[in-house]
């Protein structure tokens, strides 16, 4: 195999976003635009791949340097936006040195399935330019190819440059090119701006190698295949690319096995996997770096991010989680909430309204009705009672709970940390734990009852009483 580059243009303003955030750091499916072309060319192999930034390009260097540390990835700097030509010309130095094929991509197609790419390079062959086409009902603005009496591609010709027989031609320029290295980098020094733009064309290429006899392919998708291929604009077109992405991901967990009960009410952000047999209720959302385990269940409304949930627990109705780690076979919810550094064991019981925040709760361990549960570590087997608070927090710092194993928590104990309950004590209801609890000891802190007989009565009967 020839070897491989790529140039990722992102230069441009993106004006009809009407954003604050670079456009091609909006994201789809959970990850910036920018990062599919990106890893779409290193997955290819490409030996070097260059990122021509221009508008808010510091915050998308930083992204790309963390989200690429170590990968063969660099920036290029276009100051000034005058033309596609111009942006690959401001990567060459970048790619002083190579020869092979040059993958020209664009940071804003975030939906473009990378075997396309393939299906690209195979049809380009020989060829020294390989376009990507588009057959569109409706062509607008986009470049459309233009072939000669014999059907070979001699030029691309701009919406705004077209004459009216050019403009209605359906095949269109998708902005994705293979391009010999030596041929690219000879020819688009060469080129002019003698355009409606005064910019300079990288789609002059085509005329430029077609002139030669250099050889010319396109590779022209159509109906769905076209529509991966659209590039993201304005929020209108960005809603549609994240509906492709979404479509796309939730057939890729379908077909490994995993049921949704309706895959246009579900969002998952790329990356996110998930085992098989495991069954999804609508409007469940899995974001970011989320792993569920074989045979669970996500009931309706189950929200997730960067959780990891193993195999045949069961998330009922509207549990939210995040960065948590639910053990196999435990029941979370339904409406309970995992803060951050959550791990509940095996067989573990969660329940309603409660909410936990880096809290260990051992194998079988219950908290099954209204708590709070923050700092803690609640042993194997240990059962929290109803309205059960742990006092973590005492305005300036926050402070430690433990429960023992098989330790009983009675309903509406408030556990003032740092404080210890030892294995298998008992905690009366209503108790206010202030200090350490002895293992198999019974603390109760509740007053005495008192009953005062025929006070009601006795009240009703006094002036301004009720009754
Ligand atoms: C370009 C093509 C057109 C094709 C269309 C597909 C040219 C001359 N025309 O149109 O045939 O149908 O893409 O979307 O190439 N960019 C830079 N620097 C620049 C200009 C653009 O980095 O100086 C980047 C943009 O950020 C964007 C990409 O190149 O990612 C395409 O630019 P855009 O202005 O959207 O495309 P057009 O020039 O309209
Ligand atoms: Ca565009």
């Amino acid at each position: 195999m020839r070897a491989r580059a790529a140039v990722v243009m992102a230069a441009g303003k993106g004006t009809r976003m009407r954003s604050a955030t670079a456009k091609v750091l909006h994201p789809v499916a959970g990850r910036p635009m920018i990062h599919y072309p990106v890893r779409d060319a290193l997955a290819l192999g490409a030996e070097r791949v260059v990122v021509v930034l221009g508008h808010q390009r510091e915050e998308v260097e930083a992204y790309l340097q963390a989200a690429f540390a170590g990968q063969p990835v660099t920036i290029a700097v276009q100051a000034e936006q005058l033309g596609t030509a111009h942006a690959v010309m401001c990567a060459a130095p970048a790619l002083a040195g190579f020869e092979g094929d040059v993958f020209i991509l664009s940071g804003d197609v975030p939906t473009l399935p990378r075997q396309v790419l393939e299906a690209l390079d195979a049809t380009a062959g020989e060829a020294v330019v390989g376009v990507l086409g588009m057959l569109l009902d409706d062509p607008a603005q986009y470049g459309r190819l233009v072939r000669d009496g014999a059907d070979e591609l001699v030029r691309i010709c701009e919406a705004r440059d077209c004459s009216a027989t050019q403009l209605a031609i359906r095949e269109v320029n998708a902005g994705v090119y293979r391009v010999d290295a030596a041929f690219l980098f000879d020819t688009l020094g060469r080129l002019g701006r003698d355009n409606a733009q005064g910019e300079y064309y990288l789609t002059d290429l085509v005329e430029a190698a077609a002139k030669a006899g250099r050889g010319v392919t396109a590779l022209v998708l159509d109906g769905a295949h076209a529509e991966q291929a659209h590039g993201v604009n304005d929020r209108v077109d960005l809603a549609r690319a994240e509906a492709r992405m979404q479509a796309r991901l939730a057939d890729e967990l379908m077909r490994a096995g995993v049921t949704l009960v309706d895959p246009r009410r579900f969002r998952v952000d790329d990356g996110v996997e998930v085992g098989a047999d495991t069954v999804i209720e609508p409007d469940v959302a899995l974001l970011g770096a989320t792993h569920i385990g074989r045979g669970c269940i996500l009931e309706q409304g189950v929200r997730l991010s960067d959780t990891q949930v193993e195999e045949g627990a069961v998330l009922h109705a509207y549990t939210v989680c995040d960065r948590a780690r639910v053990g196999p076979r435990t029941h979370v919810g339904p409406f309970a909430r995992l803060r951050e550094g959550t791990v509940l064991g095996q067989g573990v019981r969660v329940g309603n309204f409660v909410e936990t925040k880096k809290a260990a709760l051992g194998e079988g361990a219950k908290a099954q009705h209204l708590s709070y549960l923050g700092d803690c570590e609640v042993g194997a087997g240990a059962n929290v009672g109803a309205g059960t608070i742990t006092c973590n927090y005492d305005g300036v710092d926050k402070h430690r709970t433990v429960i023992g194993a098989g330790a009983f928590i009675g309903s509406d104990t408030q556990l003032v940390a740092p404080v210890t309950v030892g294995e298998g004590a008992l905690v009366g209801a209503g108790t206010t734990v202030t200090e350490d609890v002895p293992a198999g000891a019974l603390a109760i802190s509740r007053a005495p009852q008192k009953n005062i007989e025929g006070w009601v009565a006795r009240r009703r009967s006094r002036p301004g009483g009720q009754g």
